[in-house]
């Protein structure tokens, strides 16, 4: 059976990402910071059940190191990853008024987080494999009032390439999936200030609408499936058309 790692597994494109790959007939493991949503989760699909589930904080190299080590002692090794994990932004508004302390914890939670899981994926993975780093059109293009997030993801964008280059002579392809905007939980969480942002946003897209995240789901399943065995250091953009405005 497949093994594959679902970084922020527990909402929106993560979890999609779960139950899409266990429908395949994967073994799944994830991992999130709080284990309460997760067993929420399994009440309401029971067939997470299944899934191998880690309460890990991706930007905290103890728990990072604690969860890898013990994958490795239970399956020596994984066929593919998706680095997904991203906590509500921290670091929002003008550059000038964010704090440093807000600024550090993004780069951790967007940037730093991805490089250590792509160090132990990489060590995991050895050989003829697929990992996708979910990044964001924020990544490929500037973002006002979120210039950390977006330093982030364009970091993490550049990591996927120059990694691509690197372990496709051990035949791993390395991609990334840039999503624009998608209902998720984060989302949500935004309309209970904001009762309007949906149709607000969904004014300035081009389709007319946010993605599902099953949308997003399908270009990651793509990107870690053999159907893509000739695309390497790849952004796939999957917007809606937005970034072209
Ligand atoms: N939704 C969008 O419109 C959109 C647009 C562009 C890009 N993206 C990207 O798509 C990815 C998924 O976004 P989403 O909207 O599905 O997010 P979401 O609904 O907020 O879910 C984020 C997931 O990541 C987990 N997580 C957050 N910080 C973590 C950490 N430090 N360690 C481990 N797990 C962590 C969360 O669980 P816990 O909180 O329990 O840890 C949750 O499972 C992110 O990389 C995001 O930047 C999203």
């Amino acid at each position: 059976m497949k093994k594959i790692l679902i970084t922020g597994g527990s909402k929106g494109i993560g979890l999609e990402c779960v139950k899409n790959f266990l429908a395949q007939g994967w073994h799944v493991i994830c991992c999130s910071r709080e284990i309460s949503t997760w067993n929420k989760n399994k009440e309401k699909f029971p067939e997470l059940q299944k899934v191998e589930y880690y309460a890990c904080d991706v930007a905290n190299e103890n728990d990072v190191t604690t969860m890898f080590n013990t994958i490795k002692q239970k399956h020596d090794n994984l066929d593919a990853a998706i680095n997904n994990a991203s906590p509500k932004l921290a670091s929002s508004g003008n550059f000038n008024d964010v704090k440093i302390d807000s600024m550090r914890e993004t780069l951790e939670s967007d940037l730093w987080s991805v490089i250590l899981c792509l160090k132990h994926e990489l060590n995991l993975i050895k050989q003829n494999g697929s990992i996708v780093n979910v990044t964001s059109i924020n990544g490929i293009r500037p973002i006002p009032g979120a210039a950390i997030y977006g330093a982030s993801k364009h970091a993490v964008e550049s990591l996927t390439k120059s990694i691509a280059l690197e372990a496709i002579s051990n035949n791993i392809r390395v991609n990334s999936v840039a999503p624009g905007v998608t209902w998720t939980p984060r989302w949500e969480a935004r309309a209970e200030h904001n009762p309007n942002i949906r149709q607000d946003v969904e004014g300035i897209v081009p389709i007319k609408r946010f993605a599902d995240p099953t949308e997003i789901v399908n270009a990651i399943d793509w990107l870690i499936s053999d159907k893509s065995s000739y695309v390497v250091g790849h952004t796939l953009v999957v917007d809606g058309g937005l970034s072209l405005k």
